[in-house]
C-alpha cells in the first residue's frame, strides 16, 4: 500500500495590508515637562531627537485597552467583520505580565472567535516581524485575514531620573489587517538579528534578579541594598545604537527595495521607525531619497513608541494626506535584540 499523502494546504497568492488603525494616549507630555526629571533643554532634545512632545498612558490605557481601540479602526478600515481574522499577533516589550499573552484577551474582546492569537518580543522591528508572520500565514493558507498590533506602554520601563532615555520613549498602539490580495501587497522582509549586540539596547535586570526569586515566591518585591528591588528599565548606548542604526540599517532598506524591486523614486512613502528624526534623516541620505519622497516624522509629537511607531505613522501619513492609499511605502524598524524588519507595502 503507497503511503497516504496529507491533503496540500493552499493560501492566497499574494497578501496586501487592508487597514491600519492607531490609538494615542490622551496625556500628552511636552518636552517642559521632561525637564522636571533630568538636566537637559527642549532645543537639546529637539534637535538631538526631534522630539517636542510624547504621550504617555493613563491607568485606563492599558496595553489590551490601546491595543483594542487601534485594532477596531484597522477592522474598520479594512471594511471586514472580525470573525473573519484567522490569526492575532501582538508585538510587544511592554506587556508587563508573563503570561498568558496579551493577544487572546485583544482577540476574544475584539470578537475574533478562536483565532490563533500570541505576542512576539521584537521591540521597535516587532510590527515588521508580525508583518512578515502573517504574510506567510495568509500565503501558506493558515489564515485569511491576520490582525497586527504594534503596542506600547514604554513609560512604565522609562528611568525618568535617565538622561539617555527619559526623553525618547511614549506610548501607544498601531494596527493592521493583513489579508489576500491579487498582486503583491508585501514585498520581501529582510528580517534578522545580531544578538553579539544584546546589550545595547535592553531592560536594567531581569524580574528575577530585581526582587530575588525568595521574594517572588512570596508575593514581595523588596528593595535591597545592593540595588535589586529596583523596578527595571530600559537602557541605552545610545551612540552604539546611532551608529548601527545609521550604517546597517541603510543596507537593509536597500535590500527591502531591490528585493521588491522598486527604486527610491517610486515610493509613495518612506515610514521608518521612529527612532530619532536624526536616524532618519542620515537614512534619507544613504537611500539617496528624493526630496518628492514624503517621510514619516511622527517622533515629533508622539516620540519614540516602538513596535508601535511603524503603524502609528502609517495612519498619521494617510489621515493628512502625505500619502495616498495605493502608494509604495518602505518601513524599516529596528531596535532592541539587536532586530531588524524592512519591507516595501502598499498602503491600505
Ligand atoms: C540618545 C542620544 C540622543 C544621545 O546623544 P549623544 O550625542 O550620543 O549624547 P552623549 O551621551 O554622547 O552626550 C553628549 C553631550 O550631551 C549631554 N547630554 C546627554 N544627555 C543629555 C540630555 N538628555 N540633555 C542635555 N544634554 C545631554 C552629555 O552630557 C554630553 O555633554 P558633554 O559633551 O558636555 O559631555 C543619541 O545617542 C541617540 O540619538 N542615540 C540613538 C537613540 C535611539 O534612537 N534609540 C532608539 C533605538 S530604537
Amino acid at each position: 500500500m503507497s503511503q497516504p499523502q496529507i491533503k496540500p494546504v493552499t493560501g492566497a497568492l499574494y497578501s496586501r495590508i487592508h487597514g491600519v488603525g492607531g490609538y494615542r494616549p490622551v496625556r500628552v507630555i511636552p518636552n517642559s515637562e521632561v525637564l522636571n526629571w533630568i538636566d537637559s533643554s527642549d532645543e537639546w532634545i529637539r534637535t538631538r531627537s526631534g522630539i517636542a512632545e510624547r504621550r504617555w498612558a493613563g491607568p485606563e490605557e492599558s496595553v489590551a485597552e490601546m491595543s483594542v481601540q487601534a485594532a477596531g479602526k484597522a477592522i474598520a478600515h479594512a471594511g471586514i467583520s472580525p470573525d473573519q481574522i484567522g490569526g492575532v499577533i501582538v508585538a510587544t516589550v511592554s506587556h508587563l505580565k508573563q503570561t498568558p499573552a496579551i493577544a487572546t484577551e485583544i482577540a476574544e474582546r475584539l470578537g475574533c472567535g478562536t483565532a490563533p492569537a500570541f505576542d512576539i518580543s521584537a521591540a521597535c522591528a516587532g510590527f515588521g516581524y508580525g508583518l512578515g508572520l502573517a504574510d506567510g500565514m495568509i500565503r501558506g493558507g493558515s489564515a485569511e485575514y491576520v490582525l497586527v498590533i504594534g503596542v506600547e506602554r514604554l513609560s512604565d520601563l522609562t528611568d525618568q531620573s535617565d538622561r539617555s532615555t527619559a526623553f525618547i520613549f511614549g506610548d501607544g498602539a498601531g494596527a493592521a489587517i493583513v489579508g489576500p490580495s491579487d498582486t503583491p501587497g508585501i514585498g520581501k522582509v529582510i528580517w534578522g538579528s545580531d544578538g553579539s549586540q544584546k546589550d545595547v539596547i535592553s531592560q536594567t535586570q531581569a524580574w528575577d534578579t530585581a526582587f530575588g526569586k525568595a521574594d517572588a515566591v512570596n508575593g514581595v518585591g523588596e528593595a535591597h541594598e545592593d540595588g535589586r528591588g529596583k523596578w527595571p528599565a530600559l537602557r541605552m548606548e545610545g551612540q552604539s545604537v546611532f551608529r548601527w542604526a545609521v550604517w546597517e540599517m541603510a543596507k537593509v532598506a536597500q535590500q527591502a527595495l531591490d528585493a521588491a524591486g522598486i527604486t527610491a523614486d517610486q515610493l509613495g512613502a518612506f515610514i521608518p521607525h521612529q527612532a530619532n528624526m536624526r536616524i532618519t534623516d542620515a537614512m534619507i541620505k544613504a537611500l539617496k531619497l528624493p526630496e518628492s519622497v514624503p517621510v514619516a516624522r511622527d517622533i515629533t509629537e508622539t516620540g519614540n513608541t516602538s513596535a508601535a511607531s511603524i503603524p502609528l505613522a502609517m495612519e498619521r501619513m494617510l489621515e493628512s494626506g502625505e500619502a495616498r492609499s495605493g502608494d509604495l511605502a518602505l518601513i524599516i524598524g529596528f531596535g532592541a535584540g539587536l532586530v531588524y524588519a524592512a519591507a516595501v507595502v502598499t498602503l491600505p
